[in-house]
């Protein structure tokens, strides 16, 4: 069993670590050390329990496995489903595949920037809403589309987007 340690390698105390989260991650470490594939593995299950991975968890966990910061900083980089920031309760994915984009995906995605008061990979001070944008998410047909989780929104108008949002801010 690895050690807890919410102290960063400096041995100062780290502000916003939670010690459970924290022994969370220390079992998945546990468990997955030394595998194969480990570190991608373990940053999942790590971004699942946290929500994002700050860099004092990329350290922690760097050290657990007793390797290089950068290495573990490089892949959290690398791969766009990794998060260094924390995520809204609802993530927009506006589609930008090519059928969307002509039919007036770029308007979407600007009416949300609009309406959200964020640009695209930001999250809305509520703490409600991340955007992004996604490449075709299979509702070609019906462009322009967007998803908020795994709801897809088919034929979205610009003039539609406050109704939507409206839905999910009512919760
Ligand atoms: S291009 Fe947007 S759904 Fe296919």
């Amino acid at each position: 069993m690895s050690t807890i340690s919410t102290k960063d390698p400096q041995g100062s105390e780290c502000a916003g670590c939670n010690d459970e989260l924290y022994a969370q991650i220390d079992n998945v470490i546990d468990l997955y050390k030394g595998k194969e594939g480990s570190l991608i593995q373990i940053l999942h299950l790590a971004q699942e329990i946290n929500g994002f991975l700050p860099e004092e968890l990329q350290r922690h966990i760097a050290s657990a496995l007793d390797m290089p910061f950068s290495e573990v900083s490089g892949v959290v980089t690398f791969y766009s489903f990794f998060s260094t920031k924390p995520r809204g309760k609802y993530t927009v994915r506006v589609c930008m595949g090519t059928a969307c984009y002509v039919r007036g995906g770029k308007k979407i995605v600007e009416g949300l920037i609009d309406k959200l008061g964020v640009d695209i990979g930001e999250t809305t001070e509520d703490g409600l809403f991340t955007l992004e944008i996604a490449r075709c998410i299979g509702a070609c047909g019906l462009a322009p589309a967007m998803m908020i989780d795994d709801i897809v929104f088919k034929q979205v108008n610009v003039n539609t987007l406050g109704s939507i949002l409206g839905e999910y801010r009512k919760g």
